[in-house]
């Protein structure tokens, strides 16, 4: 169809005129993330009607429908499953840093932050590495679209454009079944769908926003921790000294510059009294995940980044029942392209002190970041 799928601000969601709660605090970000009796994902409160296919994931979904397509896909990022993973990652990592050496001129996101997670999460997924590109181009446009206060007409239409090619394509790759390999999460979810413990639209939902999900963040997590310890010189040489510091500078990393500065939209299903604020049914709300990792009463001197800090309860992964499934495989990959880039090049310089973050109030992360080896 070529009608929009979805324009913000839409009719039928009552923001549109009063406008989308956002909250700040620490304390009542983790009350409302963890609150699910009174505040809802479901899509079906939210959009009357017209949902697609992407949009029938787990993020939006309650209760026992959530738990049924989370545990679907929870063994592929288990610990145990990250674990065997690791040699993988390592390949990939190196690949890339090998290649890179070949360039003169280095910009760590497009030629290093952007490979891994992409390299790792089709692998994972079930997707051929080769046809990884063009699926970038519409998962970033798709992204875009999502950035609900900057959104304009073109990038919806881009959005929705892309929103299809992307649908179309994963179509064709679950329709020629036999091309997949058994340990993937398509090929896992092709068997439950035949099992019926999961409806076509929702096998699509589910590997599109995996997809989606998998990647554009860790891309962030790299991106920023490299500018961070490369604008902090005497946090990179800790590093390069102590490379057992590591999986702590990527916690502060995630507090200080989180990849996703806010939680999805949620909705009050009931009156409810957040610290005096009163959300009445079908208001919309969400939680600034930025602005929570920062909050003064929690996080000693928060605008200060130090990677070794020790009280670190920061929420970038989200927490409760829809906390972040990805987030093991999220640090195993940062742990690893951290250890192997620090090791290599530990005397590499920033190319400018001014970072070009991407224009997003949902991902933070950064447009180029230019390096002399
Ligand atoms: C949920 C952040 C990596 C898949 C979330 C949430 C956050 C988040 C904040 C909660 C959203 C909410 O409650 O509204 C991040 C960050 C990442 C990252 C900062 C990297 C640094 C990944 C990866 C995957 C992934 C690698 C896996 C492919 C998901 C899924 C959910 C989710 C499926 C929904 C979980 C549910 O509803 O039960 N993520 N994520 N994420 N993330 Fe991640």
């Amino acid at each position: 169809s070529k009608k929009p799928l979805w324009v913000l601000p839409r009719p039928d969601m009552r923001s549109s005129n009063d406008g989308i709660w956002v909250f700040s605090r620490y304390e009542d970000c983790v009350a409302i993330l963890k609150q699910s009796t009174s505040i809802s994902n479901d899509l079906n409160y939210r959009f009357k009607g017209d949902t697609i296919p992407f949009y029938m994931h787990m993020l939006n979904h309650d209760g026992k429908e959530h738990a049924r397509l989370r545990r679907l896909v929870n063994q592929f990022f288990s610990t145990q499953y990250i674990t065997n993973l690791e040699t993988h990652i390592y390949n990939v990592v190196e690949n890339h840093i090998e290649s890179m050496i070949k360039n003169k001129d280095i910009n760590l996101i497009t030629d290093f932050a952007e490979k891994i997670p992409f390299d790792v999460i089709a692998s994972i997924l079930g997707i051929p590495l080769s046809d990884m590109p063009r699926i970038r181009k519409w998962t970033i446009a798709i992204g875009n679209g999502f950035d609900t206060f900057t959104v304009n007409e073109e990038i919806i239409q881009k959005q929705q454009q892309a929103l299809l090619l992307l649908l179309d394509y994963l179509r064709v790759l679950i329709k020629n079944e036999e091309e997949t390999e058994n340990q993937t999460v398509l090929y896992s979810l092709i068997q439950a769908q035949k099992e019926g413990h999961l409806n076509n639209d929702e096998l699509l939902g589910m590997v599109s926003f995996l997809l989606i999900a998998g990647h554009e963040t860790t891309i962030a997590l790299i991106g920023n921790g490299l500018w961070l310890l490369l604008s902090h010189p005497e946090q990179w040489q800790l590093l390069v000294e102590n490379p057992g510091m590591i999986p702590q500078a990527i916690e502060e990393v995630l507090r200080f510059e989180s990849p996703a500065q806010r939680s999805s939209f949620r909705i009050a299903t009931k009156t409810i009294d957040i610290n005096g604020n009163i959300v009445k049914p079908g208001e919309q709300l969400t939680v600034a995940i930025a602005s929570a990792n920062r909050d003064e009463t929690i996080f000693t001197d928060p605008h200060s980044f130090d990677i070794q800090r020790e009280v670190n309860p920061h929420i970038a992964f989200g927490i409760g029942v829809h906390s972040c499934i990805g987030q093991h495989l999220a640090r195993v990959e940062a742990r690893i392209a951290f250890e192997k880039i620090i090791a290599r090049f530990p005397h590499m310089k920033l190319k400018s002190n001014i970072p070009q973050w991407r224009s997003s109030t949902f991902f933070r992360g950064l447009e180029s970041l230019c390096v002399t080896l």
